[in-house]
């Protein structure tokens, strides 16, 4: 896919990986719709856009995935804005064991409500121009964890989604690519979660499992995870790939 001109979605944008997504799309000049529940993040993320990239060539949109209606608008903003829609980044997630719920909320529940609606936005055999879509899964979605069983659960989860949207897509012709990114331990706040008991709940006592798996993996920065995701959107021959991203051994594609 070459990426100048085109248009792309990224969810959770405000901070952390999202805004690498976000930033990484704007180097190679396309137009980004960054969207998160966290306005005020947003508002200066998108100032910080605007000052490097031009004001056009980013919009925000306070957005809480989990909310379907918002979630809705969210693309009919992305239409009406920019005139059509080639890229969708489902990157919004928490890490919660307590309210256990929300983690499925926004980490699955909402990401397949997303591809859903990019399908109706893109299908090839329904009128749409194809693009790619790109599902935050997680190292999580290969390995257990005993300080986040529902976090794991989640990132499981989105690996097998995207993988199996990914076949119906090659097998009906939808023209849209769909795979998924399981990086290692990345610099953002999401990591401050790992020791925190009101987060990590009756789980709290694993906690330095945790931080020892991280210590074994080492943490990389948002941008090198940024310059992996343009890899997976920029190259089409990859649908239902898995690319897993660690300190250690860089990038590696599963082999199922
Ligand atoms: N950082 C890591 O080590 C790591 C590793 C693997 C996968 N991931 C995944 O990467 C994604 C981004 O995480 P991050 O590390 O940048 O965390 P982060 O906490 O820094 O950023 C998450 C962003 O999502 C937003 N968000 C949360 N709930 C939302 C909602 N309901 N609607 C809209 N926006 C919402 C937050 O406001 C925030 O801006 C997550 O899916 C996470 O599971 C992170």
């Amino acid at each position: 896919m070459i990426l100048k001109n085109s248009v792309g979605i990224v969810t959770g944008a405000s901070r952390g990986l999202g805004k690498a997504f976000a930033e990484a799309l704007l180097k190679k000049e396309a137009k980004v719709v960054i969207c998160d529940i966290d306005h005020e993040e947003g508002a200066i993320t998108k100032a910080e856009f605007d000052e490097k990239y031009g004001p056009n060539q980013t919009t925000f949109v306070t957005c809480d995935v989990t909310s379907p209606s918002q979630l809705k608008d969210l693309f009919s903003q992305t239409v009406q804005k920019y005139g059509k829609l080639d890229i969708l980044c489902n990157n919004a997630g928490i890490n919660n064991e307590n309210i256990w719920e929300k983690t499925i909320s926004v980490n699955l529940v909402a990401l397949i409500q997303a591809n859903y609606l990019a399908l109706e936005h893109m299908r090839c055999d329904r009128g749409g121009q194809g693009g790619s879509i790109v599902n935050m899964a997680s190292m999580s979605s290969f390995q257990p964890a005993p300080h986040a069983p529902v976090y794991t659960a989640t990132k499981h989860a989105v690996l097998g989604f995207t993988r199996s949207l990914a076949e119906a897509s090659r097998l009906g012709n939808f023209g849209i690519r769909i795979n998924a990114m399981c990086p290692g331990f990345v610099n953002t706040s999401i990591l401050e979660t790992l020791d925190q008991e009101e987060i990590l709940g009756m789980f709290y006592q694993f906690k330095d499992i945790g931080k020892h798996i991280m210590h074994l993996f080492g943490v990389l920065e948002p941008s090198v995870i940024g310059d992996a995701f343009i890899q997976l959107v920029e190259d089409d021959s990859l649908n239902g790939a898995a690319m897993k991203i660690t300190a250690s051994k860089g990038i590696q594609f599963e082999n199922f």
